[in-house]
């Protein structure tokens, strides 16, 4: 991230959620707030994510569907956590997430942990929506990369000996690998059943043609806006990652699987190394 500057991928990934509300697309995942928050017009979003990118229409349609369906997975993950009793959501690097405003989970508390800078945007735009902020709803800022996230949940009234759910979207490619490790050893730490909800990318070398141009592009994309992608893994490595943590069960998903499951349909074949999401619970 630049200095003193909030995240301009979450606002990236923002536009993505909000467009696909009005899209027209299948709806894999309801936001009633994504537009609001997105603080621009449906034309705009549309001009954004479609008339300006005419050559990759197909790819943008393709990574907002995945977008889509990793924060629904992220919700399901949450709402059967709290169905088994689980009462601490903690949304890592949460941008312009909105889960927090429409918690429908009364007794749940929600800790928004962000880079103080982007935190601190989301706020002035929640403001600007008129989003209000609820009561269950605690911010906790923290640089994942300078900060330690046991201080800053713990600032937050935090509680370390009940369960959680910890949902960690679209932020550890932008991390350092030690600073992942740490987090992972951290949630691992968690008073048990606690669940982890994340998403990671292969290494460039996985991919090839056309699949490898798409990444280099974007690559360069989020590079040239100062948040460069640092951290990747493959499946048996991350695996192996969370067993050394202490996680017990793992639930991955390549983009392709998770998309065609919420939509009854069959995977899209040809991904060579699309992004995955997981869910790791330590569970005793
Ligand atoms: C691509 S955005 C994803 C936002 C949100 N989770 C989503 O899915 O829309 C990356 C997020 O990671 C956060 N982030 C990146 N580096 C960070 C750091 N060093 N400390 C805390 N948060 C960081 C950014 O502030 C931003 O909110």
């Amino acid at each position: 991230m630049q200095l003193g500057q909030p995240s301009r991928t979450a606002l990236a990934t923002a536009y993505a959620r909000a467009y696909h509300q009005i899209a027209g697309e299948p709806r894999i995942f309801t936001d009633p707030l994504a537009v609001r928050i997105a603080g621009i017009t449906p034309d705009q979003l549309a001009d954004l994510e479609t008339t300006k990118y005419q050559d990759d229409t197909d790819m943008r349609r393709r990574r907002r569907l995945f977008l889509a369906a990793r924060a629904r997975f992220a919700e399901d993950t949450v709402a059967d956590a709290v169905a088994a009793g689980t009462r601490q959501v903690v949304i890592l690097g949460a941008g312009l997430d909105t889960f927090a405003y429409r918690n429908p989970h009364p007794d749940v508390r929600v800790f928004e942990v962000d880079h103080p800078d982007t935190q601190e945007w989301k706020r002035q735009r929640l403001d600007a929506a008129g989003i209000e902020l609820p009561s269950s709803l605690i911010f906790a800022p923290v640089d994942f990369e300078s900060q330690t996230l046991a201080a800053g949940l713990a600032a937050a009234g935090f509680d370390r000996r009940r369960p959680a759910v910890f949902v960690w979207l679209g932020v550890i490619m932008y991390l350092t690998r030690d600073t992942i490790l740490d987090t992972l050893r951290f949630v691992a730490g968690q008073a048990t059943p606690v669940r982890l909800v994340f998403d990671y990318i292969y290494p460039a070398s996985a991919s090839k043609g056309e699949e490898m141009d798409q990444r280099t592009a974007r690559a360069d994309l989020v590079a040239s806006i100062g948040e460069p992608w640092l951290s990747f893994f493959t499946a048996d490595e991350i695996a192996n990652v969370l067993r050394e943590a202490g996680f017990d069960r793992i639930d991955d998903r390549d983009a392709p699987h998770l998309v065609a499951g919420y939509l009854g349909i069959e995977p899209r074949q040809g991904s060579i190394a699309p992004p995955h999401v997981l869910c790791a619970m330590r569970t005793g």
